[in-house]
């Protein structure tokens, strides 16, 4: 039969997010050299970001949204750079995509790597894994709100951030997270908020998570504050499994999260759209990390992960565990960059995973 192809829209946009990119797709590509032929990977790469929006004043192209609407997924860098705002450019491009692509769940491991020291001294002793998913369309990242309200001139400016929590959105991420749960070995959805303080939007959340949990009688069920919760990532990470939270609490525990688990540039993500309507989208964790761009120095293990999320995606659930099997015996084999504790390049960390591929 005719191979598989998957059409790939590559951006990897500003700083680390090129080397990373070129990482991820280094190893997808010796992948499908050794599939015998029964997939191939076409990537198509896009040269938006920062440097694009310096020549033309826009982050991506203007028909951007519809040339990706073709391609069965994106692979994503980072985006932002010192020489253009990070509203600008966050909004311009990567949550340009993720919100007209409806990609609302933001599902992000936090997983332990063998060889990488985790700050959590637990973590010497306890299997810790757990997925963070983010609720990714709307709350605090709404847009909503504008600056210069009251009209009372300088000094007295007043701005409003403005969250958004709908009924059916809070609904179908709570069930993204149970239904994510039942296929996990510990079968368990904790459940973040604030709705102590934040006694609308917060507190939908909450009533819409009660209503759900009772769907799932074979799952166990925690309503966590946000605050606390930060706490318990610390000091009983082990009772975690599914953590659901809105899109600043997930984006702020995530990366407290990979922090844990030894470095943000370990951690994957995963951008979807579950219908399957638009195209999903997969990314590190991390940003452009300006203080080390262009040096060869970036781990890239979260971009690498992020490519096996993209292969579960695809439905090649097999060639994604071989990836993660390649990272483990890679991190374990001692080939670790800087930032957890290596001397290792970029490169060599992504030579170690395709040599361990076989
Ligand atoms: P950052 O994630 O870029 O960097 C934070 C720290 O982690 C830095 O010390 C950096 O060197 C380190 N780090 C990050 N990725 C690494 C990797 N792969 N290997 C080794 N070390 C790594 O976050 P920061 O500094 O707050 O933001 C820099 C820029 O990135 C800003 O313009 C920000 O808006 C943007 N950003 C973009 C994101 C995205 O595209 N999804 C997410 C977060 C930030
Ligand atoms: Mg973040």
């Amino acid at each position: 039969s005719a191979p598989r192809t998957f059409r790939i829209a590559a951006i990897p946009a500003d700083g680390v997010g090129a080397e990373v990119v070129a990482a991820g797709r280094a190893v997808l590509d010796a992948l499908a050299q050794s599939s015998g032929g029964a997939w191939t990977f076409d990537w198509t790469e896009f040269p938006w970001g920062c440097g694009y929006y310096e020549k033309t004043g826009r982050m991506m192209d203007e028909d951007g949204l519809k040339i990706l609407e073709g391609f069965d997924a994106i692979y994503f860098g980072a985006v932002g750079w010192p020489s253009v705002p990070d509203h600008v450019s966050l909004w311009g491009l990567r949550l340009r995509i993720c919100q007209n692509f409806d990609q609302w769940a933001n599902v992000r491991p936090v997983h332990f790597h063998p060889g990488v020291t985790s700050p959590l001294r637990k973590a010497d002793d306890t299997a810790l894994d757990w997925v963070v998913v983010r609720e990714n369309s709307e709350g605090e990242y709404a847009g909503l709100g504008g600056r210069n309200l009251s009209g009372r001139g300088p000094g007295n400016e007043v701005a409003l951030q403005t969250s958004l929590f709908t009924e059916r959105g809070c609904e179908r991420i709570i069930r993204f997270a149970f239904d994510l749960a039942r296929t996990r070995p510990r079968r368990k959805v904790s459940s973040v908020t604030k709705s102590n303080a934040q006694q609308y939007g917060m507190v939908l959340w909450d009533e819409v998570f009660a209503r759900v949990a009772e769907d799932y009688p074979d799952v166990e069920t925690e309503s966590v504050l946000v605050d606390a919760m930060s706490a318990k990532f610390v000091l009983h990470p082990e009772e975690l499994s599914v953590v659901v939270a809105s899109n600043l609490n997930a984006d702020i525990l995530s990366d407290l999260g990979s922090a844990l688990a030894g470095s943000l540039g370990l951690a994957a993500s995963a951008n979807l759209n579950p219908q399957r309507r638009f195209p999903s989208m997969f990314e590190p964790v991390h940003g452009s990390a300006p203080d080390i761009a262009g040096l060869g120095l970036a781990n890239p293990i979260g971009a690498i992960g992020s490519a096996a999320l993209m292969l579960d995606h695809f439905g090649l659930a097999d060639e994604a565990a071989r990836v993660r099997k390649a990272i483990e015996r890679t991190t374990a084999s001692g080939v670790l960059t800087r930032d957890v504790g290596g001397t290792a390049g970029t490169d060599e960390v992504v030579a170690a995973v395709i040599e361990h591929l076989a």
